[in-house]
């Protein structure tokens, strides 16, 4: 498999399927259980929020994830024995879609919008239900048209996992300009959150970390673990006994436009026990 310019094997062929069955099978295989140690997180976040029914923005939501693992009251496990059963395999994209749809039914009390540069990611979350507006856009390149910048102003949380690496603080401001939504994001140790910190900050926002680190995925190979290991050196981030042991990590960073973020960081941090392995 090719690696990208930082180092991390490439899986971008998996984001661009009619279906999510190679997104699941393929990172069953690495253990990615990011969008799960999140879970309860970002549920801590919703209940945070003041509005009765908060609008979620997922960024990078691929085929909806954290809103399917919500909507489906499912965990990661459940999704890749879901999506990996020879059962759902043998399923046409029109069966498929309906045997998904039958899933939606967990827990209400949010509206999830999900951003991505894939096409069939977002397709497909909408046609399952997972999502309810989904935004086609790279905010990377292009400033929100005015129909993407009319759902922005809707968005009150804005969420992420594994996907600030893939998007960066360009992204993050254009969306922040909207409705000054309040951010949590899981960002690999292999990137940094000060770019972004720094962007919002110019829109009035302030940044904390939430304590512990968050195993994001098994390394792919040797050869990925030894080049992540020495992108981590070169940053000046000491890998020893996290991802010297295997296995990439993430930290937890939110922001928010109210000065407030130190309180957010610390309700959140009670989520801890429960988000980890
Ligand atoms: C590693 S996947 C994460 C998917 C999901 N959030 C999860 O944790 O399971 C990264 C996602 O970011 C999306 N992506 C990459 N570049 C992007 C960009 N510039 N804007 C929006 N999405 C992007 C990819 O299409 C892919 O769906």
């Amino acid at each position: 498999m090719p690696f990208d310019s930082t180092g991390k094997i490439s899986f971008d062929h998996i984001y661009t399927a009619p279906d999510p069955r190679p997104f699941y099978g393929t990172l069953r295989r690495v253990g990615y259980e990011i969008p799960q140690l999140a879970k309860p997180y970002f549920e801590k976040l919703i209940a945070e929020h003041h509005a009765e029914q908060p609008t979620v923005l997922d960024v990078g939501c691929s085929y909806g994830v954290n809103a399917a693992l919500r909507r489906c009251d499912t965990t990661m496990d459940g999704l890749y024995r879901h999506y990996t059963d020879p059962e759902v395999l043998a399923l046409d994209h029109t069966r498929l879609v309906e045997a998904d749809r039958a899933r939606v039914g967990g827990p209400g009390g949010a509206r999830f919008y999900g951003l991505d540069a894939s096409a069939p990611a977002l397709e497909y979350a909408l046609s399952a239900g997972f999502l309810d507006e989904a935004i086609h856009a790279d905010f990377e390149r292009h400033e929100p048209d005015s129909a993407q910048r009319k759902l922005l102003d809707d968005v009150d949380l804005v969420v992420s996992t594994g996907c600030v690496g893939y998007v960066t603080e360009k992204t993050l401001q254009r969306i922040a300009r909207g409705s000054r939504p309040w951010m949590a994001h899981f960002v690999l140790r292999m990137f940094s959150y000060q770019p972004v910190a720094d962007r919002l900050a110019e829109l009035g926002y302030d940044t904390a970390a939430v304590g512990g680190v968050f195993r994001q995925r098994r390394f792919a190979s040797a050869e990925e673990q030894a080049q992540i290991l020495g992108t981590l050196t070169a940053a000046g981030v000491d890998p020893a006994g996290l991802e010297s042991e295997g296995w990439l990590y993430a930290r937890l960073y939110v922001s928010r436009p109210d000065g407030a973020a130190a309180d957010l960081a610390a309700a959140l941090e009670s989520s801890e026990e429960e988000g980890t392995p």
